[in-house]
């Protein structure tokens, strides 16, 4: 039932509506004019206001204007001895629930204000309930915002592990190169060399970004298998015997046993393997073609040999790129990667690389 304040200047009116409504159960309280109904609004919150219009002071309309505004919960109901058109319009557009004329036969009394306070128990729970999901939703953005920041944290301290990983292996990686080459010092360098001009002709190919560092690894340390090789031969100042050739020729595959145990990102193993291999299968150790072999391998061979060729060697004296890069174009599409040869072509004569000493 509604708690109910009844406001008419008639003290009549008042004593009857407040009868009927009591019958119907409701909870009824009574005011003579605007000021005091204002006072005991004040006071403790109505479910329905019911209010003549016309009174001495101020009217009902202007009651229904403060109390929309203070409890704009409670509902109001106007009713009027003098119905006009223009009164109904402004009742209803200052928010008013109903505008009864007088005289207000009891039935429509108590349907009205039954209907009013359940309007407001409606609204109540309506409120009630966007409380709830406000609060709700501000625990969730509290608790997102909470995840977000740790989950930041960790993405930065992940960050800074991984940075210090990469300088970890890339350090290693170029302690493991020159500790081979310390066997040969004929060939001092040739690993770091090679790996640069590897991993510019990859950026010419534009290929695939994430793969440029297994190129750049694996040409770090495509000679890794050396270290099974005597120093004697490795630095044999005159033509190999086929012996000899023979136990070079197995550097590939040994590199390829060490390599395979570590776990990289990239398959550094096997483009070590394939360094020497050629398109035709004319290369070694296991006679692989094209279809076989990976683009990075293709790649490193090419500018394993154009390094070799331009470099010195104990049984010779350096040929100098032009004579290497005639070489691989000799090989174009036969032994060497089309693409890769090409652009091996452009990184000496349109970007003006240079080996690094
Ligand atoms: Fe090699």
């Amino acid at each position: 039932m509604a708690r109910v304040l009844v406001v008419d200047d008639e003290e009549g009116i008042r004593r009857t509506t407040e009868i009927f409504l009591r019958a119907a159960g409701h909870e009824v309280e009574t005011s003579g004019n605007v000021a005091d109904a204002l006072e005991r609004a004040a006071g403790q919150e109505f479910d329905v206001i019911l209010s003549d219009i016309v009174m001495p002071g101020d009217d009902g309309m202007r009651l229904l204007e403060i109390v929309r505004r203070r409890s704009p919960l409670t509902q109001f109901i106007l009713i009027t001895g003098e119905p006009t058109l223009e009164t109904a319009t402004d009742a209803l557009r200052l928010g008013a629930f109903d505008y009864l004329p007088k005289p207000v036969r009891k039935e429509t009394l108590c349907r009205v204000v039954a209907r009013a306070g359940r309007e407001k128990v409606l609204l109540e729970k309506n409120q009630r309930m966007h409380e709830q999901i406000r609060r709700h939703r501000e625990k969730l953005e509290l608790l997102v915002a909470e995840r977000t920041s740790s989950l930041s944290a960790m993405a930065e301290q992940l960050r800074g592990a991984l940075a210090r990983l990469a300088t970890t292996l890339e350090g290693t990686t170029l302690a493991l190169s020159m500790a081979i080459e310390m066997r040969d010092p004929y060939t001092a360098g040739h690993q770091r060399r090679v790996a640069e001009l590897a991993c510019a002709v990859w950026d010419r190919l534009s290929l695939h970004r994430d793969a440029r560092d297994g190129v750049r690894i694996a040409g770090l340390l495509h000679d890794l298998g050396k270290i099974r090789i005597p120093v004697d031969i490795l630095c044999k100042p005159s033509r190999l015997t086929p012996a000899e050739f023979s136990l070079i020729r197995e550097h590939p595959v040994a590199a390829w046993e060490i390599l395979k145990r570590v776990e990289f990102p990239w398959p550094v193993a096997t483009i070590v393997r394939q360094h020497h291999e050629r398109l035709d299968g004319s290369g070694y150790p296991d006679g692989l073609e094209d279809a076989d072999l990976l683009r990075e391998s293709c790649v490193l061979a090419i500018a394993d040999v154009v390094e070799a060729m331009a470099s010195h060697r104990p049984y010779r004296a350096a040929l100098g790129v032009d004579a290497a890069l005639a070489e691989i174009v000799r090989g174009r599409g036969t032994a060497y990667w089309s693409d890769a040869v090409d652009a091996c072509v452009q990184v000496f004569r349109e970007d003006g690389f240079v080996f690094p000493d």
